[in-house]
């Protein structure tokens, strides 16, 4: 079903007060209490209402990666996840994997390795890697990149990439 189409993507749209709902999520750490439409996707409640635009919008249909973000530990695209359906839900973007002022392995490891260009699809890139290594799941190089492959960069950093998450995953006692 189509969403109802906004300046802003969603998050500010005009819903009666009958028909907002309230949920309350953990956002990198803190409680937050929002009231939203019934239809704004998490990625547009991260970005529109809670500021935290690390978090990007590429395609909006679950097929770029770039919105990617931890839910309960586990990597969604945040486009297709309606904000509403994860009350009670922990999510750590981007802004949160950074731990008193050290970055997340990951994130010098993508720094290290030249791992982006543009730039636009890396806080997806680094939330997705944190999923996977998290899963356990990725042994080798061919693994990593078969697991990351819904994470697209039109810049065509991937092996810059896959270098990256091979350092973090040795760096975080995971290595392939
Ligand atoms: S913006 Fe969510 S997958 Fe592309
Ligand atoms: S660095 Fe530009 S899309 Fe990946």
């Amino acid at each position: 079903m189509a969403k109802p189409s906004s300046k802003n993507g969603g998050a500010h749209e005009n819903v009666s007060a009958a028909a907002a709902l309230t949920v309350t999520i953990g956002v990198n750490g803190k409680r937050q209490t929002l009231t939203i439409a019934p239809w704004t996707t998490l990625l547009d409640a991260l970005r529109d209402r809670l500021d935290l635009t690390g978090t990007k919008k590429g395609c909006d249909h679950g097929q770029c990666g770039a919105c990617t973000v931890l839910l309960d530990g586990r990597r969604v695209v945040s486009c297709l996840t309606l904000a509403v359906m994860k009350d009670g839900a922990e999510v750590t973007t981007i802004e949160g994997l950074a731990s008193n002022g050290t970055l997340h392995p990951l994130q010098q490891a993508f720094i290290d390795h030249d791992a982006f260009q543009c730039g636009y699809c890396t806080s997806g890139q680094i939330c997705s890697a944190a999923g996977l290594i998290r899963e356990g799941k990725a042994a080798s190089a061919d693994e990593i990149r078969e697991l990351m492959s819904g994470n697209i960069c039109r810049c065509g950093a991937y092996p810059n990439i896959v270098a990256a998450i091979e350092q973090a995953m040795a760096a975080m006692g995971r290595g392939s």
